[in-house]
């Protein structure tokens, strides 16, 4: 969790869409989490494999139970960063269907959204997701990426990379501009 200083910290959910044990892209968002600076406080979220496959007719009652804590976190965060790998040139399927059960409500319309990449690799990915996430919310924001080549480093590598190591003033400049851009398109005011 980052360093929240009060009432006031800006709150980003941090959306993995691997449901691997070991993922670069789960461990970036959880050492990013450890190094964000006070007024910033970072969940991560890395339940896309525990998410049940979306359906229209599974809408008309309450949601399952997993869905609607994803969907209370969503509604929570200021904004949101999505972090995942490539499978078959595509979005991998637990991340589309994590998206797919938000598309009717009303939580994603709006929220601010940045991606990072834990890979040198992946554009059709990348290419499909920001054509997913930008018709999601009219808050995506393509100029905000932050990608680093993390394939195949082990969560500890990847933690000593962003916490102390070469990327850790990348991984803060981007917090810094979509804090800024999250502040600046309503989420909560300046610190
Ligand atoms: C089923 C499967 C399909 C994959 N397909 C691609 C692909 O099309 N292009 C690519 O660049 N990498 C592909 N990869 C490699 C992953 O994108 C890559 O290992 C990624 O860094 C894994 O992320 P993670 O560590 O967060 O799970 C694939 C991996 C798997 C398991």
């Amino acid at each position: 969790m980052g360093g929240r200083t009060g009432g006031s910290a800006l709150r980003l959910l941090a959306i993995s869409g691997s449901a691997r044990r070991a993922s670069t892209n789960t461990a970036l968002l959880q050492a990013v989490a450890e190094v964000a600076p006070p007024g910033i406080e970072i969940s991560v979220f890395d339940g896309v494999g525990r998410l049940p496959v979306f359906s229209p007719d599974l809408e008309d009652g309450p949601p399952p139970p997993g869905v609607q804590a994803f969907m209370e976190a969503i509604a929570r965060a200021d904004g949101l960063i999505v972090a995942s790998p490539e499978y078959v040139h595509a979005i991998p399927g637990g991340l589309k269907n994590a998206i797919d059960w938000l598309v009717s409500g009303e939580h994603i319309i709006g929220k601010p959204v940045a991606l990072m990449h834990a890979s040198h690799r992946g554009e059709n990915m990348l290419a499909a997701l920001r054509l997913v996430l930008s018709t999601v919310t009219e808050r995506f924001a393509p100029d905000i990426f932050l990608r680093l080549p993390l394939m195949k480093m082990t969560p500890e590598a990847i933690m000593e990379a962003v916490g102390a190591g070469a990327y850790r003033d990348e991984v803060l400049g981007f917090l810094d501009g979509f804090a800024g851009y999250c502040r600046a398109t309503g989420a909560r005011p300046p610190l």
